[in-house]
């Protein structure tokens, strides 16, 4: 497969493998681009797809939008097997996948016709008598996507859609493990009516491009997802750009003693173990009340036990592999460092390959790296708590702030966590996973900077003008 960039599909011949992570086997390759192609890249966009873009009118980018969500639809069984193919999730998340990003596309065609600024009332303040004052929402020209291994599809469309919504050239730089969805979403968005002077998708390592592209002035705005390492790195080579940094978290979800246990169950495993749990909102950390912490254990340990590891593309499998080997080493090696600390496996751990069974690990306690730090992986840890206000204590003692959860039949203790507890997404009787694509979405702390879903990100997409006319009396 090429990759895309000033106006063309381009091969190279550096070039590298994409493997399934389940079996290693080579699933396609792709070119290896090097600091001489960012730079093509973005002189492209810069000159021309910039001054493209930025005269398009609204109607003109939501039709495009429209169309690529339709596009989305109608491939949708191939795009999910390359998603699953390409980063390991199962065949069925990768169509929950594929159904989100046709909704992305679908809901950033509709926000591009909602980009308006206000009148200001300028005679409120003394001095701005005989004025009339107005804001303009421009484009900020070019925009750096930067995307995450896990939602290779959907996070990419999270960027792209509100992009071009918003009238900006886009710069894709995917992950190297899981660059063929973005590149296929390329060809959508060509085939729908992008002009190919507005968009580039370049493949290839890590470190050297990121810091090539972030470093380069002719981007106006980044928008990362990934961990908080590289997004601090990537701020750092950022200098005066706007950013926008969707970070890690170690998801707290707070049992009380008056919870709904079969929901709690169902919601841990879905928010827990889905995609391996490798979402940045995985449910990691469960803070339990003690009145109710065995009762709860007895009944999550079957559930967890019946989850079904195998080939993603089997229907019946419900978790698939790591996206590497050496994830699964290192999920392995914190575990170790848990149990070595007092912690005990109650089930799972077992590896084999880039595949961990899906663990729950009791007696867990805040200096352990499987509560302290982003896990990305099948496990969570579980503390028990005296009431809600250690409850409340505990879900707040992270870094993070990005998904926390209660549950709870009463709604002042709700409503005291939601005040509470410092996270950008709060869910009462729900997961921490839980999202909708439309949802301002967005951590606190060390989580990240700005808002995701396309009307918060347009927002982001864009500057503001003042524009101030001085009229006569
Ligand atoms: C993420 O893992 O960053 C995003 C999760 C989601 O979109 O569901």
């Amino acid at each position: 497969m090429d990759f895309f960039h000033s106006g063309s599909w381009q091969s190279k011949n550096e070039s590298f493998d994409v493997t399934h992570p389940a079996t290693g086997d080579v699933v396609e390759r792709v070119p290896a681009a090097d600091v001489g192609d960012v730079d093509a890249a973005i002189e492209h966009l810069d000159r021309i797809g910039r001054d493209v873009m930025g005269r398009m009118p609204a109607h003109q980018r939501a039709e495009i939008l429209h169309r690529a969500s339709q596009a989305i639809g109608e491939q949708f069984d191939s795009l999910a097997r390359t998603i699953s193919s390409e980063c390991g999730k199962t065949i069925r998340e990768a169509r929950g996948e594929v159904a989100r990003a046709a909704e992305v596309m679908r809901l950033s065609g509709e926000e591009a016709k909602r980009i308006n600024g206000e009148v200001l009332p300028l005679d409120a303040a003394a001095g701005g008598e005989h004025k009339l004052g107005f804001t303009l929402r421009v484009p900020c020209g070019v925009v750096a996507a930067i995307t995450p291994f896990n939602f290779p599809l959907n996070l990419v469309c999270h960027k792209v859609g509100p992009a071009i919504a918003a009238g900006n050239a886009v710069l894709i730089k995917p992950a190297s493990d899981t660059p063929l969805s973005s590149l296929r979403l390329v060809g959508i968005l060509i085939d729908s009516g992008l002009p190919a002077s507005a968009i580039a998708c370049l493949t290839g390592g890590g470190g050297v491009l990121g810091q090539a592209i972030c470093g380069d002035d002719r981007i106006r705005k980044i928008s990362f997802t990934g961990s908080q390492v590289v997004g601090e790195a990537i701020c750092r080579s950022a200098g005066l750009k706007r950013v926008t940094m969707e970070l890690g978290s170690n998801s707290p979800l707070v049992v009380l003693p008056d919870a709904d246990l079969d929901a709690v169950v169902a919601a841990t495993v879905a928010s827990g173990f889905a995609n391996a749990g490798q979402v940045c909102i995985s449910a990691q950390r469960l803070i339990v009340d003690r009145s109710v912490h065995d009762d709860f254990l007895q009944r999550l340990l079957p559930a967890v036990e019946a989850i079904r590891l195998g080939d993603p593309l089997d229907e019946n499998t419900d978790m698939g592999p790591l996206i590497r080997r050496s994830e699964a080493d290192r999920v392995g090696a914190w575990l170790d460092e848990a149990t070595t600390a007092g912690a005990h496996v109650a089930t799972g751990g077992e590896q084999d390959g880039a595949f961990v069974r899906p663990a729950v690990i009791t007696d867990a306690s805040s200096t352990m790296k499987i509560v302290r730090d982003e896990l990305f992986g099948p496990a969570v840890a579980v503390q028990a708590v005296a009431d809600v206000d250690t409850a409340i204590a505990a879900a707040n003692d992270t870094s993070f702030g990005l998904s926390a959860a209660v549950f709870t039949r009463d709604l002042d203790a709700a409503m005291r966590f939601a005040r509470n507890v410092d996270s950008g997404n709060i869910h009462i009787n729900g997961g921490p996973m839980w999202r909708s694509d439309l949802m301002p979405y967005g951590g606190l702390k060390n989580s990240g900077i700005g808002k995701e879903g396309p009307r918060y990100t347009i927002a982001e997409m864009t500057e503001t003008k003042m524009v101030v006319l001085h009229l006569g009396d």
